[in-house]
C-alpha cells in the first residue's frame, strides 16, 4: 500500500511506478484524508509514503494525515520523498511522526526531480538539460529502490540527501518559509484568463472554485499545481512569479 501527497505530479509518478513494480495499490492522501482513515495492511505488506519536500519538511497535508490515520503497526515500512535540490531534516521530522505513532521506519529515499518552486526571487524551472538529466536520475533511482523494497531492506540510517547546512534549511530557514511563504492570499488570475477550470480540476485539495475567475479557498498545502497547469499562464503568486517558467510534469 503505497500513500502519496502530489502537486504538480513528481511524487505521483514515483507512486505509480513504484506500485507497478512492486504490484502495490496506491492510495492518494488529498481524497483519502477527507474519509475514515482506517487500513488494514494484510500480513508483511510493505507501507509506503511519497510525498515532495516543502520547504525541507514533509508537507503539512502528509504529517496530518499520519497523525491522523489509523492503522496497526506494519511490518515493513518506508518512504521516498522528491525534491528539487536537497531534503534538509525532512527525514527526521518525518521519522519522528512515525515514532510518535509507534512506527518503525525500514527504508527511506530522495529523489531528485524537476523543481517546482518558482515564488521566490532566485527559483525558477530547471532549464531542458537539467530536466532530463532529473528526469534520467529520477528513473533510473525509481528502479534501484523498487528493487530494494522488492527485497524489504533495513537500513541503518535513512536514504535522503540532506544537502549543506540541513539543521539551519529545516528548523530556521523553513519555519520562516511556512510562517511567511505558504499563504494562498497572493494567488490571483491575471486578464489572461479564460476560465477553463483547469486550476480546479488539478487542484489536489479542492481547494479552488473557477466562478468567472478562480478563487482560492484557505485550505491551501502551496503545491503550484494550479500555476503550473494553467494554459495562459494566467495564474500568478503576487508579482513573482510573472517572469517565470511554468513546469509541464515528467
Ligand atoms: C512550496 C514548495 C516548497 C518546496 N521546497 C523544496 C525544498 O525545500 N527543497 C527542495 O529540494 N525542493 C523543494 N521544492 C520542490 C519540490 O519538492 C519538487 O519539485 C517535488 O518533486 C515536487 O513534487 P510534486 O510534483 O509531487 O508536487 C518545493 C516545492 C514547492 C511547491
Amino acid at each position: 500500500m503505497i500513500f502519496y501527497f502530489s502537486g504538480v505530479g513528481n511524487s505521483a509518478w514515483v507512486a505509480r511506478k513504484l506500485a507497478t513494480m512492486l504490484n502495490d495499490r496506491v492510495v492518494s492522501i488529498a481524497e483519502a484524508i477527507r474519509t475514515d482513515m482506517v487500513y488494514t495492511p494484510v500480513e508483511g505488506e510493505r507501507v509506503g509514503f511519497v510525498f515532495p519536500v516543502y520547504g525541507w519538511e514533509p508537507p503539512k497535508i502528509v504529517m496530518d494525515f499520519v497523525r491522523r490515520m489509523k492503522m496497526p503497526k506494519p511490518a515493513y515500512l518506508y518512504f521516498v520523498c522528491t525534491c528539487g535540490d536537497d531534503t534538509g531534516k525532512t527525514a527526521d521530522v518525518f521519522m519522528s511522526a512515525l515514532s510518535a505513532k509507534g512506527w518503525k521506519c525500514h527504508a527511506s529515499y530522495s529523489i531528485l526531480m524537476p523543481d517546482t518552486y518558482v515564488c521566490l526571487p532566485g527559483f525558477d524551472i530547471d532549464d531542458e538539460d537539467e530536466l532530463k538529466r532529473k528526469n534520467d536520475n529520477a528513473a533510473a533511482r525509481v528502479n534501484f529502490i523498487s528493487e530494494e523494497l522488492s527485497r524489504k531492506v533495513v537500513m541503518d540510517k535513512h536514504g535522503c540527501f540532506e544537502g549543506a547546512f540541513p539543521k539551519i534549511k529545516t528548523y530556521v530557514l523553513g519555519g520562516l518559509f511556512r510562517k511567511f511563504l505558504m499563504s494562498p492570499k497572493p494567488f490571483h488570475a491575471t486578464d489572461a484568463c479564460v476560465s477553463c477550470g483547469l486550476c480546479e480540476q488539478r487542484c489536489p485539495v479542492h481547494n479552488i472554485k473557477v466562478e468567472g475567475k478562480p478563487q482560492w479557498g484557505a485550505d491551501c498545502t502551496m503545491c503550484l499545481a494550479c500555476y503550473h497547469v494553467c494554459p495562459q499562464h494566467a495564474i500568478q503568486y503576487g508579482s513573482r512569479t510573472k517572469n517565470k517558467g511554468q513546469y509541464k510534469g515528467i
